[in-house]
């Protein structure tokens, strides 16, 4: 693990850090948080502050068990105790009304508040020991690639943190699926971890927004462009048999045919496999935008089970907004 070995620690310092209102990074299934205490305004603050993210994107709070729910939210409708007792633990944010002693800066002044309970034993442990619950974006700087593994952390925000706790590679690869739930019902706010064809099978239909590409999101992770690569990345539907420069690279599901014209390739799993893709998705993104390329071509997922949040993701990393220029 190179340099970053000396800001990995155990559970019992990760939960001291965050009892004493630091910053430690955590493991989830998803991808590794940046985690506060949420009931600390100055801990949380320090998050946006690592991440260079605006006080408009709200956080998503994390607790170890379904017990925790009072403690964050003032409502837990009979569908979220569906929702729960089938996805929790695992990559599913619930939206919900939160209690008063959830800061405002967490849900930037939103009513509602995102909650999760991760699929990571470590972080459920760190969470239990430390008692408290834990805001946690991902540990990337706003805008930028998610990481999934403790030296993506590293790379991305070194010194930033006050710890890292190193879990390995994430099981699933990509954000949780947000769900709001309210009047209107359950509506999509972000694809996910979990598939709608799962959701929907579980609870009927979900409300789609009109566009999950937003500039004035309702998720902030809606934002047009946001999970992007330095590098200009292009969304194709099909393998082009030839490309401009002679340093392009390519990001595909599978393919078994002769690729001659691209300088690095990322096959994200040989058999075809969305939920294998899904898991290589960031670190394929990070080796590729690592290569020095002029651009990463990048093929359209099969709309369908995690393809969704996979081309959600890419359609972002396409659109080359004011991050880019920083
Ligand atoms: O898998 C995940 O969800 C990871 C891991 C670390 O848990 N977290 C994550 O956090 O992806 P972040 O901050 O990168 O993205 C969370 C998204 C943001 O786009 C935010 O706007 C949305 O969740 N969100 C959080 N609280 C919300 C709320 N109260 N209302 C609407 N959207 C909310
Ligand atoms: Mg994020």
């Amino acid at each position: 693990m190179s340099e970053s070995n000396n800001l990995i620690v155990t559970i019992e310092r990760a939960a001291s850090i965050l009892q004493e209102g630091g910053l430690v990074a955590l493991p989830t299934e998803t991808v590794y948080g940046l985690g506060a205490n949420a009931l600390d305004p100055i801990a949380v603050a320090r998050i946006f502050a690592a991440k260079e993210r605006p006080f408009f994107d709200p956080l998503i709070v994390h607790v170890p068990d379904i017990d925790w729910m009072p403690r964050i939210v003032s409502e837990f409708p009979r569908v979220a105790v569906q929702l729960a007792e089938r996805f929790w633990p695992g990559p599913l944010t619930l939206v919900l009304p939160k209690v008063p002693a959830i800061p405002d800066l967490v849900t930037s002044g939103l009513p509602n508040v995102g909650v999760r309970i991760p699929d990571h034993e470590l972080t459920r442990q760190v969470l239990r020991l430390a008692n408290v619950p834990v805001a946690a974006p991902s540990a990337n700087p706003f805008g930028r690639l998610s990481p999934t593994t403790a030296e993506h952390v590293y790379q991305q925000l070194g010194l930033r943190v006050d710890a890292i706790l190193d879990g390995g590679p994430c099981r699933v690869g990509i954000e949780s699926t947000i769900l709001q739930i309210d009047k209107h019902g359950v509506t999509l706010l972000r694809p996910g971890g979990i598939s709608l064809e799962e959701i929907e099978a579980l609870i009927g239909t979900v409300n789609l927004p009109e566009s999950t590409v937003s500039k004035t999101p309702i998720a902030p992770g809606m934002l047009a462009s946001h999970y992007a690569p330095r590098t200009p990345l292009k969304i194709v539907n099909e393998i082009p048999s030839s490309v401009e420069s002679s340093r392009t690279g390519l990001l595909v599901l599978c393919n078994d045919t002769e690729l001659q014209q691209f300088a690095k390739i990322e096959l994200l799993s040989p058999t075809g496999s969305l939920v294998t893709a899904a898991a290589n998705f960031f670190q394929a993104l990070h080796r590729l935008d690592a290569a020095g390329l002029d651009e990463i071509i990048a093929v359209r997922f099969p709309d369908r089970g995690l393809g969704r949040a996979l081309n959600d993701r890419l359609q972002r990393a396409e659109h080359r907004g004011v991050h880019q220029s920083k």
